[in-house]
């Protein structure tokens, strides 16, 4: 078995690197990449390893290096994720070369930590971040919500694409956060960001909006027999009531991201509902299924963001809102390397 970096040619010979998971009410999702190391474009330096057995690319792994903050200054991070084996060659120690390969190429690189985050139900994947000492800092939970028509809300909500404009207005409300990136490169052209944003007297509310479609494609692989009926009523009655959308087996689901949300001011969580109700009019617009959102439950905005971001009693009620819940994990490779986990960045990128 030969671990070595990723080269162009490889995308032929890829053989199942799908990643399968659980989402909504018992649906079951195929994730299907488009290209081997296409998730690794969306940063600006990323190191892809491979590990080949002669005949087929059987696992991967990428390393992002990120120019971010640590401790309150500023620092290198590689970012490690998109770690998949195929089936048929696990258990042979191929995540573990290729993880020591990735780690060794962030050390090359002059990271002084590496983190990785990691579903906290994914028993397969915890002995191999013990065996790399890589230690829980946080917990991660990643809301989704179904695209439902809203009503409008009471404020104007504005709209900017402009990344170093919307870099220049959410840099500042990240800047101590730990992990954060700051700059433009956040917004890569292909993840078509956007700032939704509100304003009032002092208050303001925004969060940045993308979308993975160019990198990989979300396939409904499972939906429970007991929900199929419902999906028929649901979408026979739709044009009358806006209703959450459950998606039909092999449909691609459609997602868009949700991140970096700023509050600022008495009136910002309301000024944060009408934001997503706009985002919700919009995506229904585009055809878009699913709203997902990382979120901290340490963060002390917590309660608010979770508030404004779920669709409300119907959803929960048919249980349509969904969440995963992650760690995210840290290694210091230099001495010392201090991290807060009170404050975090999440990078939509990293999801
Ligand atoms: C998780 C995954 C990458 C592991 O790949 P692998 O090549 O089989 O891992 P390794 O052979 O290097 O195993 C390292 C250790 O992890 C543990 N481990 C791996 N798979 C395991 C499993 N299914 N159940 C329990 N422990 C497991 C074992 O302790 C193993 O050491 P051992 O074989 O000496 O006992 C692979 O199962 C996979 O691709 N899963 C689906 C995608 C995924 O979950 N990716 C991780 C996203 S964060």
């Amino acid at each position: 078995m030969d671990v070595r970096p990723y080269e162009p040619q490889d995308e032929e010979r890829q053989s199942d690197l799908d990643l399968h998971f659980t989402a909504g009410p018992g649906i079951r999702v195929r994730r299907k990449y488009a290209q081997l190391a296409g998730h690794g474009r969306m940063h600006r330096r990323c190191h892809t390893f491979v590990a080949d057995d002669g005949s087929r690319i059987v696992g991967i792994l990428s390393a992002a290096i990120k120019d971010v903050r640590l401790g309150g200054h500023s620092a290198r991070a590689a970012y490690l994720f998109g770690l998949r084996v195929a089936p048929e060659a696990r258990r042979h120690g191929i995540a573990s070369a290729l993880h020591a390969r990735a780690e060794q190429a962030a050390r090359d690189d002059g990271a002084a930590a590496v983190y990785a985050i990691v579903m906290t139900d994914n028993a397969s994947v915890m002995p191999l971040t013990r065996r790399f000492a890589l230690q829980p800092i946080g917990r991660i939970e990643t809301r989704i919500v179904p695209v439902t028509r809203q009503r409008p809300g009471r404020v104007d909500v504005t709209i900017e694409r402009s990344a170093k404009t919307v870099a220049q207005r959410i840099d500042r409300f990240f800047e101590t956060c730990d992990l954060f990136a700051p700059g433009p490169e956040r917004y890569p052209a292909a993840c078509r960001f956007a700032m939704h944003f509100a304003q009032q007297g002092s208050s303001f509310a925004a969060v940045t909006q993308s979308s993975h479609s160019a990198v990989l494609r979300d396939v409904a692989e499972f939906v429970p027999a007991c929900l199929r009926p419902l999906r028929r009523f649901l979408d026979a009655i739709r044009p009358l009531v806006a209703l959450p959308h459950l998606p039909a087996r092999e449909q691609t689901i459609s997602t868009w991201w949700i991140g970096e949300p700023v509050l600022k001011g008495p009136e910002a969580p309301r000024l944060l509902r009408d934001v997503f109700r706009h985002i919700h009019n919009k995506a229904q617009e585009e055809n878009v299924h699913w709203l997902t959102m990382p979120m901290r439950p340490s963060d002390r905005q917590y309660p608010a963001i979770r508030e404004a971001f779920s669709v409300g009693r119907l959803a929960r009620l048919l249980r349509v809102e969904a969440c995963f819940r992650s760690r995210l994990l840290f290694k210091p490779l230099v001495e010392p390397c201090a991290i807060n986990p009170e404050r975090l960045y999440l990078d939509t990128r990293d999801f």
